[in-house]
């Protein structure tokens, strides 16, 4: 046995699994399995088998791979994904696609499961170091299923609602950040806000004056006020805004927006504010950007603003004694958005759960579009996010979310 609690013969074996993954062997990498090469072994700098698989392009060895059980979402040391080595490395956008309906697929079953543990904006993390050509070497890690995996456990843990909701916030220059320093909101997001408003508001780019009477308009999430400033300069008849932290909202109380005539600050939770949603009607335009929320917060948002359920209803008839509307939030031509930070550190990871909110919202009559919007270089670079302990956001190009309840919907 060596160092690393390997017998010889497994370390051999486990990089010949590498090597004929690398080469896109996909029988020689079978017959290595069958003989006892662990498919959760990894090379000294946390490539496994997977990542080796991608970098050859080879489709039908990283089938094989995954069959045999490695996660889709195993990340080297340096953070990259198997994705990341099927574009970078072996230039393949059909290794990259398979990875990400893999992904997706996968993805649907742990939901099922109720396995399914995605932060909304994600929690981790940089890329340590930039990712080189893979080349085999003999050293292999010990095989463990837990070394390459997303994000651990304890790490969720670390960002929950109640927690964060708990502890106090600093604003300091041009961003919002936790009681850890994780950041809460950040300037640099504001030419993605502009585009959010102007999305839910319906309004052109070039033209952002009205196009309706009236507006109303739902944002949840305060942070820094950056949508809502912009919100605000549209001129809506009605904007309702629900924020939570009792920091967020004396900074709104300072600021002046719980003066102002047509504005509407509910203060809690966005789940514990839904009656008197309800009560104010239908909107024109929803946004939603929270913190420290998971998938399952925001498939419940979607959920209550696109089909208020029954026990909501009975909530709102027993304190208005009218019978509840059990109309969605959104009015039949509006439009929904929400801040798409699923996966943000990472491109395969993004692409993966753009598709299951996407499936998710088409099984509640909602049909979601993403618009492309590039992101700065400077946005996503290591001075950017200095300070800041875990970026939440590192792709080049942000996949902006249009929700509009389809027509077929409204046809039933
Ligand atoms: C990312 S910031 C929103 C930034 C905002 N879009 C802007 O343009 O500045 C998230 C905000 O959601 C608030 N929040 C977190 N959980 C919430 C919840 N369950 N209900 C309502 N607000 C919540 C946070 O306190 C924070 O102010």
């Amino acid at each position: 046995m060596d160092a690393t609690g390997e017998e010889p013969q497994e370390i051999q074996l486990n990089s010949a699994l590498l090597n004929a993954c690398y080469d896109g062997d996909m029988e020689k990498v079978t017959s290595i399995l069958d003989k006892g090469a662990s498919v959760f072994c990894s090379d000294e700098t946390g490539r496994t088998p997977l990542h080796f698989a991608a970098a050859s392009g080879n489709i039908a060895t990283i089938k094989c791979v995954l069959d045999a059980g490695i996660p889709w979402n195993s990340l080297d040391d340096g953070k990259y994904s198997a994705g990341d080595y099927a574009l970078e490395t072996a230039n393949s956008k059909e290794a990259y696609d398979y990875l990400v309906e893999f992904g997706y697929t996968t993805e649907l079953v742990l939901k099922e499961l109720g396995t399914f543990q995605v932060p909304i904006t994600t929690i981790d993390s940089s890329a340590t170091s930039s990712l080189v050509s893979p080349t085999p070497s003999s050293g292999t890690k010990p095989a463990s299923s837990e070394n390459s995996n997303q994000v651990s456990d304890s790490d969720l843990k670390k960002i929950s609602n109640s927690d964060y909701l708990n502890s106090s916030i600093t604003y300091i220059g041009d961003r919002l950040l936790d009681a850890h320093n994780n950041g809460v909101m950040m300037e640099w997001e504001e030419p993605i806000m502009y585009q959010h408003a102007l999305a839910i508001c319906q309004r052109e780019p070039e033209n952002p004056k009205p196009t309706q009477s009236s507006l109303k308009v739902l944002n949840v999430g305060f942070g820094m006020g950056i949508i809502d400033t912009i919100l605000q300069s549209f001129n809506p008849t009605l904007h309702v805004i629900v924020e939570a932290h009792p920091d967020v909202y004396s900074h709104m109380v300072s600021e002046g927006w719980t003066r102002k005539k047509n504005v509407v600050v509910l203060f809690g939770r966005w789940q514990d504010k839904l009656s008197e949603l309800y009560e104010l009607g239908q909107f024109d335009g929803i946004f939603f950007d929270t913190f420290g929320e998971f998938y399952q917060d925001l498939d419940q948002f979607h959920q209550a603003i696109f089909r208020p359920d029954s026990k909501i209803e009975a909530e709102v008839a027993a304190t208005t004694g009218e019978p509840a509307s059990t109309a969605p939030l959104l009015a039949p031509d509006g439009v929904y958005s929400f801040f798409n930070g699923l996966g943000g550190h990472n491109l395969l990871f993004h692409d993966v759960y753009c598709k299951v909110v996407q499936f998710d919202l088409e099984k509640l009559g909602v049909d979601t579009t993403f618009v492309p919007i590039s992101v700065d270089d400077n946005s996503i670079s290591e001075e950017a996010w200095e300070g800041i302990n875990r970026p939440y956001w590192m792709l080049k190009q942000y996949n902006m979310p249009i929700c509009k309840i389809s027509k077929d919907t409204h046809a039933v």
